[in-house]
């Protein structure tokens, strides 16, 4: 007979002195405050040794070690080796740069340590909670139904099975082999490559997306598209969904949502908005107009750890009726059955509408900053950043040397170091090597994007640490670096 008070199994994972964990956890605690405070001290980024990507390579380890030398070793080869989107001069992709008001939320979190899937517990209500301010903020009903995700690709992803489970409710059971015809769905040549791995994952083929070219904007072809849907129907095609950009990647390019969702409307197609980033204007008077159309899609994608600056990860999916958006996912196992009284007696179930059963409290940092922060606040955070892309295009517009290379109708600036007489392919090389040397010098981090052919420096400001000055050692480094290239060809 076993003996129960063996210590051997009464083995913990806790410290055996938590005055040492403590201590040592006051310090992580204010070096990891001083280094959010201090992000602008630091270069953007710099290149990770190879003795580092060693200490990064080794075998699992066999015995323990203190937390101290744990914590060592991140000090030594993790942190000082970081993307860098903490920096105010970050500007590469679409990255948001979170906040300390995040980072003590994922601690806190991490703490009560909840899979937020269901039952009655308070981290579900957090969650609901921040998606019922969302919808306030996208003009959704409160009716509507949600859940957050790790990010835009995956809130993406949720829709589009939402979409094609709608169009015909015995694919889940079936498949779509056993539709009488191939699911086509619409999107912009602009549209994020995460739209093309929903319909790849989805069993429909990344042939039948049917990427519709954009006019001078950037803006979805309404003509084409509908002549592409028209086409599509007379040979035996199963149109089900349009997908409307608020906030191109590319240039920050906002589709004619309106016009969309009343040829989805006419057409008995599903409207769903890509609005990773680009749709947080909704929250400005100045971009009701452009922004107008949101709020009549069926469902919505969009990101917090972008330009809602929180930290990553985490984004969400808002489904206009929330009954089609249960029907799309929901499975009853006998071993999650819902009872009347107990912790699993709650009836916000998120393991209903998406893909994942166990899910962290990404609710909590959500909720924490919007509430700290309050939506003044961000009104004013979002507008800053689209000043901060105009005064950018302007600088550039007003220098010889450069090309604004695309309208910005946002928070994106696409532009590049510009020579008369240079071939297209020398200006490419020039413009990526200009990125390169940004990269490496530390200086500062745009990122890059093909607008026609061209390579260009493309940045985007999703960035509550960025100052005007900023931007203005941007447009002089690109500028110097530029001319230095020329002299060394
Ligand atoms: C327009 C757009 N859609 C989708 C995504 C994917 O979002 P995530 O990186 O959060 O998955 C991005 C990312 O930049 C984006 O800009």
């Amino acid at each position: 007979m076993l003996d129960l008070n063996t210590t051997v199994l009464e083995e913990t994972i806790d410290p055996s002195n938590w005055e040492e964990l403590r201590e040592t956890g006051h310090r992580m605690l204010d070096d990891m405050i001083n280094y959010i405070k201090q992000s602008s001290d630091r270069k953007v980024w710099q290149p990770i040794p190879a003795s580092v990507k060693e200490a990064l390579d080794t075998a699992v380890p066999r015995e323990e070690s203190s937390l101290d030398e744990v914590y060592d070793s991140f000090q030594k080869n993790v942190l000082p080796y970081a993307l860098g989107n903490t920096h105010p001069r970050f500007w590469g992709w679409v990255c948001g740069n979170g906040s300390a008001t995040g980072m003590l939320a994922d601690m806190m979190a991490s703490a009560m340590n909840p899979t937020t899937s269901f039952g009655e517990h308070a981290d579900l209500y957090v969650e609901k909670q921040v998606l019922d301010w969302t919808k306030e903020i996208y003009g959704f009903p409160k009716s509507s139904s949600g859940i957050l995700t790790t990010g835009a690709s995956l809130a993406n992803i949720l829709a589009i099975t939402t979409a094609r489970n709608f169009f015909n409710k015995d694919i889940r059971k079936r498949g779509i082999r056993n539709l009488d015809g191939q699911l086509v769905m619409y999107v912009s040549a602009e549209t994020h490559s995460c739209l093309q791995k929903a319909v790849e994952l989805l069993g429909i083929g990344s042939e039948n997306l049917r990427k519709i070219a954009v006019d001078e904007n950037f803006q979805v072809r309404i003509d084409l598209l509908e002549e592409q849907i028209q086409q599509d129907k007379a040979n035996g095609f199963l149109p089900f969904c349009i997908v409307g950009n608020a906030g191109t990647v590319n240039t920050g390019a906002i589709d004619d949502l309106e016009t969309l969702a009343a040829i989805a409307k006419r057409e008995g197609l599903w409207f769903h908005i890509d609005g990773a980033f680009g749709a947080v204007p909704k929250l400005l008077p100045e971009y009701t107009e452009r922004l107008k159309g949101v709020e009549l899609a069926d469902s919505i994608a969009f990101d917090y750890h972008k330009w809602f600056y929180v930290n990553y990860d985490v984004g969400g999916v808002l489904i206009r009726n929330p009954q089609t958006h249960k029907e799309a996912f929901e499975i009853n196992a006998n071993y999650l059955a819902h009872h009347e009284k107990g912790i699993i007696a709650g009836d916000l179930n998120f393991n209903h509408l998406g893909i994942e059963l166990s899910r962290g409290f990404r609710a909590l940092k959500v909720w924490m900053m919007l509430k700290e922060q309050g939506i003044e606040k961000y009104r004013r955070l979002v507008r800053q950043n689209i000043q901060q892309a105009r005064y950018l295009a302007e600088m550039v517009q007003a220098n010889d040397q450069l090309q604004l290379v695309a309208p910005v109708p946002m928070n994106i600036v696409c532009f590049r170091f510009y020579k008369e007489g240079l071939s297209a392919d020398k200006l490419n090389a020039l413009n990526k090597e200009i990125v390169m040397q940004l990269h490496e010098s530390g200086i500062a981090a745009p990122s890059f994007t093909i607008i026609k052919g061209a390579y260009v420096i493309r940045v985007a400001i999703t960035n509550h640490r960025s100052k005007g000055e900023d931007f203005e050692i941007l447009v002089n480094e690109v500028q110097r670096l530029g001319e230095q290239l020329l002299n060394t060809d």
